[in-house]
């Protein structure tokens, strides 16, 4: 089988920290893997787990999951014959199926072909990201890819719903990998996925969700997080990863300016040194370096030695 890539592009995507988190997957004891922000699922295609369940608020991201899970033949002709041009992504945009076919095909063809692959919503909902002059689908929306895509998403369970309720139900000893929207507060997102904003209480609710999965479930949860210390206090106990993404492009690599997240991770097997030693050994990536981590509060003075380290990549 041809290992699949993920078949929506993604803004905030994650699958520059993979390898370090297919690396505490394999130490990890689980049952079941479990994404409560699904997203393009650029985690769940490296892990490739036998058992998951897969989450998303999004009604037609959620769609274009389940429809490569019925039919990724007739996803990819279908597909595939959709003319693209800027008067037909209009009208693409403008169109209302209603189908869950329907739906999903509009959804993979906006994906496909909007400026930057942003998904972004007004205050109505409606889909607002402008053409982005691209001329095909690339090369993931292929019979072959969305074939094998579907042979390793028959292994999950995928719904459309809010992090509340998958985070509410999760069974004994699973995985979680938590990519919430990263919440600045100070400006309106350009990559907004829903009408409603997601706030500091929504944040406030996940790590109170996150916090009870790792205590009561034996879950193991690692939860991206802005490297920002106002969610410093929201997570308690675990331990705290200071990253950076490689600046191989744009803006980012003329300006020198290094591009950092943090992690959190909590887990049952925090307490012997195997996610110690995993994180310890990690080597740099082209993609992904370790600034450092610690297991104790994370203070402004921790995230400023960390970020000293940055830009060596
Ligand atoms: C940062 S993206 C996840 C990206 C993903 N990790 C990847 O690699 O592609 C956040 C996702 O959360 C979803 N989302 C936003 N609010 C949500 C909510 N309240 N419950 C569940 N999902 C939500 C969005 O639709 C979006 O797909």
């Amino acid at each position: 089988m041809l290992e699949p890539k993920p078949f929506l592009r993604w803004v905030g995507g994650k699958g520059w920290i993979a390898p370090l988190i297919k690396r505490i997957s394999e130490v990890s004891e689980h049952s079941i893997y479990i994404e409560p922000f699904l997203g393009s699922g650029a985690i769940f295609f490296s892990l490739r787990p036998s058992r998951a369940i897969l989450c998303d608020v999004n009604k037609e991201l959620i769609s274009a999951f389940e429809v490569v899970v019925e039919n990724p033949e007739i996803v990819f002709t279908r597909l595939s014959r959709m003319p693209i041009s800027a008067t037909d992504y209009y009208l693409v945009r403008e169109s209302k199926p209603r189908s869950k076919m329907g739906i999903a095909l509009r959804f993979l063809y906006l994906n496909r072909l909007a400026y930057g692959g942003i998904y972004r919503v007004n205050k109505d909902g409606m889909f607002n990201v402008p053409y982005g002059k691209k001329f095909s689908f690339g090369d993931v929306i292929s019979r072959s890819n969305l074939c094998s895509s579907r042979d390793i998403l028959r292994a999950a369970i995928i719904r459309s719903q809010d992090f509340r309720a998958t985070l509410s139900k999760v069974p004994r000893s699973s995985l979680i990998y938590v990519d919430p929207v990263y919440t600045s507060g100070k400006s309106e997102r350009f990559d907004r996925y829903t009408k409603e904003s997601f706030s500091m209480s929504d944040h406030q609710d996940l790590a109170n969700l996150v916090t009870a999965a790792v205590l009561e479930k034996n879950a193991t949860a690692i939860v991206s997080l802005p490297y920002d210390i106002n969610f410093s206090t929201l997570y308690i106990g675990g331990l705290w990863v200071g990253l950076q993404r490689g600046n191989k492009f744009g803006i980012r690599k003329e300006k020198n300016m290094p591009y950092m997240e943090l992690i959190w991770i909590g887990s049952a097997f925090e307490s012997n040194s195997d996610l110690l030693r995993i994180i310890r050994s990690f080597k740099s990536k082209a993609d992904l370096k370790i600034l450092g981590f610690t297991s104790k509060m994370l203070s402004e003075r921790t995230l400023q030695s960390w970020r000293s380290r940055a830009n060596t990549l």
